[in-house]
């Protein structure tokens, strides 16, 4: 880009404390929050506008003048019109030359045009530094004091100078600039905002299509089998005993799969001999679904704690405890009680409850605000070490609940296991691989790799 333009000058530092002044093309919504959030914090702001009447919309404190008089009063002009009217400014490009155009504009589709609006701008006005940034923040968040929205701005430039300048603004609005490089991503950080939970959508997907599969298999063999072979008509398990079956082995099960493509990952590694080869895609896919895979799960051990509290209130428990209690009367005997029962039970409780205490650890620490707060180290340590041993509470738990119950042969209702036996398979597998990779033997090739240590180093 050309650094000895006329208009130079708008990029020499500011000495004093006095905040530079923005100028603002636009004066749509978007522009009218921006322009208020910049007087709110100190920017004298210009508007350059077609008319230059004063509507009672735009912030008082700010000035209206035709686009030319508006862009020579300041070094960054924000560009708050939509890409279809970019061609108006064509005739302003001497005015623009040097001048840095921050592009806020966003489209309606993914991937609507084959360039970018940013890159389509620093086309048309190439003497001008165009800057990508402000799409993502909305108008509402500007107007609500962003205390209630995302405060991250990514931005994207291919002048580091230009770029460094919209950042600084963005820290004056207090909000937090995210670099995203050169112009390039410019494409990628216009399609962010249309974009529905871009994250969640593997993870979703993934539950839902577990999660009716465990529903299926609990409805047929807690409820159908149960009135096809016993004559019993459980229709009503599927209120409260099928939901709460699910949600702990959806629970289980998930957290299981946040802990395997670590293991995965691991053996590659180990098998590669490098860390400095990426992952196939579908391994680096899941493993960026961890924390979504995390929060989905914790909500369904939630589920399941809630759901749990609740049995006691139940007329089908306290029907199957009169039960008890009219048989031992009947034959009039009292069973005494069985403390290894006794010990399992509580054992089984014990570990659920302390694996959830756990569970919820890990998912306040994935927030942003607490992990930004904590070192790399600490949040390792939290999310890998505690997050095994909240696996390995979750297991137990449900291994102590399930007992012996795997031997016997009614567990196997049309030769199929119980649902907690499925459940166990994805934690048991991470567990018995994840102690194989702790041997020493195992470990220290892999720390070393790790530490970017190579078998075949490639120079
Ligand atoms: C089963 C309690 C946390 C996984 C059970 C059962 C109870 C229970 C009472 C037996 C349910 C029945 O008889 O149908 C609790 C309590 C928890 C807790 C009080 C903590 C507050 C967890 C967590 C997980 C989990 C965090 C996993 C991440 C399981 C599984 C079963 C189970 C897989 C077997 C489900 C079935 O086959 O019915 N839990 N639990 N639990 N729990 Fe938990």
């Amino acid at each position: 880009m050309n650094k000895t333009s006329s208009n130079t000058m708008a990029l020499a530092p500011n000495p004093s404390n006095k905040r530079e002044t923005v100028c603002i093309f636009g004066t749509g919504d978007f522009g009218r929050a921006l322009g208020h959030k910049m007087i709110q914090s100190g920017y004298p702001v210009v508007y350059g506008s077609r008319s230059t009447q004063i509507s009672n919309l735009i912030p008082k404190d700010a000035e209206v003048l035709g686009h030319a008089e508006a862009a020579q009063k300041a070094a960054v002009i924000i560009v708050a019109i939509q890409r279809q009217h970019y061609n108006f400014l064509a005739p302003l490009a001497e005015v623009l030359h040097g001048k840095v155009l921050v592009d806020i504009s966003n489209n309606l589709k993914l991937n609507q045009y084959p360039e970018s609006n940013a890159e389509h701008l620093a086309q048309l006005l190439p003497g001008s530094k165009v800057v990508k940034g402000f799409n993502t923040v909305s108008a509402w968040a500007l107007q609500s004091g962003t205390l209630d929205a995302s405060r991250q701005v990514f931005i994207c430039g291919d002048d580091v100078e230009a770029k460094q300048m919209v950042m600084n603004i963005v820290r004056g609005l207090g909000l937090t600039p995210v670099d995203k490089g050169s112009l390039l991503a410019a494409q990628e950080i216009e399609n962010y905002p249309l974009q529905l939970f871009p994250m969640w959508k593997f993870p979703i997907f993934l539950s839902l299509g577990l999660g009716l599969f465990f529903f299926f298999y609990s409805l047929a063999l807690d409820v159908i089998h149960t009135y096809i072979y016993e004559n019993n008509n459980f229709l009503f398990f599927i209120a409260i005993t099928v939901p709460n079956r699910v949600f702990p082995v959806m629970a289980l099960t998930l957290l299981g799969l946040v802990y395997l493509p670590g293991i995965f990952a691991a053996i590659i590694q180990l098998y590669r001999g490098t860390k400095y080869r990426r992952f196939p895609n579908w391994l680096d896919k899941w493993m960026l679904a961890r924390k979504q895979l995390g929060l989905i799960a914790l909500a369904f051990a939630s589920l399941h704690a809630v759901f749990t509290l609740v049995t006691p209130l139940r007329a089908f428990a306290s029907w199957r405890t009169s039960r008890q209690i009219i048989s031992q009367a009947l034959s009039n005997e009292t069973v005494p009680l069985d403390h290894t029962n006794a010990w399992l039970s509580d054992s089984y409780l014990a570990m659920g409850m302390l694996g959830f205490f756990l569970f919820v650890l890990l998912g306040i620490t994935s927030l942003p605000s607490v992990s930004n707060s904590v070192n790399w180290r600490e949040f390792r340590f939290v999310q890998s070490k505690l997050g095994y041993l909240a696996l390995i509470l979750c297991t137990a738990h449900t291994m102590i609940y399930g007992g012996k119950w795997f031997l016997n042969p009614s567990a196997y209702k049309w030769y199929l296991p119980d649902i907690y036996m499925l459940s166990l398979v994805v934690p048991c597998a991470v567990l018995v691989v994840k102690f194989v990779l702790i041997f020493p033997c195992v470990d220290k090739p892999l720390t070393r790799i790790r530490q970017g240590w190579e078998r075949k180093p490639r120079y």
